[in-house]
């Protein structure tokens, strides 16, 4: 599998193109970026996706030209694009979560969100969207406590707010936090925090079985969704027992669970990464083989979605290099994807 799509990938694009940002939107070099390093881009870009535009092997403007026979670049046909101004939308798609994990992207975006360490209480303000974190401190996290959110538009007042934090939503272990049934006061700003105290309100969570290789820093790649019902959600054993289902998986949570039905799709949502020397997983020292829950969603997801592949073979070739660590892979009708 892991080989079908390092032999295919750099096929695809055989041919001299021209490389394009997302809406043609300006960059900074056609040089490849690696979308997994820490910021590899300069303010005001970020490693998007290039779509490789047509077969032009006549064009003139040499500065555009993208020489696939360099391997380097055609695996990874990301570059610093703009982004300015750049969706919500944007970001869940070319991250890959949606459609995959997320299949309505929400409606607008979570300006900051504030997440505390569960285990020295030390917080973090994330105030960009698709933005990479390293705290100074690397001996923090892993970070599951949501602590209060700002909001691009402010949810209307008299329903309920429901706030869904999903850890690795792409991966295996992955990790689910859902603080449910917090009235919504019409502000721009919720402290979920102080409304504990005084408000009947509902938690439950689920760690995904499973273990990540022993690494020194971590990176998470947390989605965090708000979801908004005009009555609460009443059965909470009936979220308890969904969550267990879905093993952490966010796609099997949202699609395939009467609290998912329940909840629709995102009002509101962000996303972004962050590197501690902690994780909420199970940590292995050697390939740990689970049985996995739901592998098939993502899996298969990843190879209808032809597009996804072709802008993203490195971070498909990640994904596929962490589910070969952890279980058998399930296989993949690729070449009829792609044919
Ligand atoms: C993309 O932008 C470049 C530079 O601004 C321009 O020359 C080109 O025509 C645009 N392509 C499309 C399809 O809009
Ligand atoms: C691109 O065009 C070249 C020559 O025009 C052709 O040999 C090649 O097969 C084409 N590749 C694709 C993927 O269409
Ligand atoms: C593309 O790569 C090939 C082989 O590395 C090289 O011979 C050719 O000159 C390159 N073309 C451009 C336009 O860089
Ligand atoms: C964003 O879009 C507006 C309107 O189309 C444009 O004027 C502005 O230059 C764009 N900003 C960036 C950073 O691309
Ligand atoms: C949220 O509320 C708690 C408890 O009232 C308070 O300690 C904390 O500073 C507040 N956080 C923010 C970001 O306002
Ligand atoms: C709540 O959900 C549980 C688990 O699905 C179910 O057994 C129970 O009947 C539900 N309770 C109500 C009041 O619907
Ligand atoms: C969910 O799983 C946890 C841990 O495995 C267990 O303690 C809890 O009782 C389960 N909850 C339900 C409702 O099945
Ligand atoms: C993993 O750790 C255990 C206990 O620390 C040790 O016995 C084992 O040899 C280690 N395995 C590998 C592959 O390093
Ligand atoms: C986790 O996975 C292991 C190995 O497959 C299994 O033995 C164990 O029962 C699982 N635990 C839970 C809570 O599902």
């Amino acid at each position: 599998m892991f080989l079908l799509f390092a032999v295919l990938c750099p096929l695809f694009l055989s041919a001299k193109a021209i490389l394009q940002c997302p809406d043609n939107v300006t960059y900074t070099s056609l040089h490849a970026c690696d979308p997994e390093a820490f910021n590899p881009c300069a303010d005001g870009y970020l490693c998007r996706p290039a779509v490789a535009y047509g077969n032009d092997t006549t064009s003139t403007d040499s500065t555009t030209e993208f020489n696939s026979t360099d391997d380097s670049l055609v695996l990874t046909s990301h570059i610093c694009c703009s982004s300015g101004n750049m969706s919500v939308s944007q970001y869940f798609m070319e991250s890959g979560v949606s459609p995959v994990a997320v299949p309505v992207t929400p409606v607008g975006m979570l300006e900051s969100v504030i997440i505390r360490d569960s285990t020295n209480n030390f917080a973090i303000a994330v105030d960009t969207i698709g933005g990479d974190f390293e705290p100074s401190d690397s001996n923090t996290g892993p970070f599951t406590t949501l602590e209060a959110v700002a909001f691009q538009y402010a949810p209307a007042a008299g329903s309920y707010l429901h706030f869904l934090v999903a850890v690795d939503p792409l991966l295996i272990p992955s990790a689910l936090y859902f603080h449910y049934n917090y009235p919504s006061f019409g502000n721009p700003v919720y402290n979920l925090t102080d409304v504990n105290d005084r408000y009947q309100r509902g938690y439950a969570a689920v760690i995904g079985n499973g273990s990540v290789l022993e690494e020194d820093l971590y990176t998470s790649n947390y989605v965090i969704l708000v979801f908004r019902t005009l009555t609460p959600l009443r059965n909470a054993t009936q979220i308890s027992v969904d969550l267990n289902q879905s093993s952490g998986d966010l796609a099997n949570f949202l699609s395939a669970t009467n609290t998912g039905g329940e909840i629709e799709s995102p009002l509101l949502g962000t996303l972004f990464k962050v590197r501690t020397g902690a994780t909420m997983f199970t940590v292995s020292n050697e390939t740990v083989t689970t049985t996995p829950h739901n592998n098939a969603i993502s899996v298969n997801a990843g190879c209808y979605s032809s597009l996804v592949i072709i802008i993203s073979c490195s971070f498909v070739l990640k994904i596929l290099a962490r589910f070969s660590k952890n279980m058998e892979m399930k296989s993949c009708p690729l070449t009829g994807a792609l044919s």
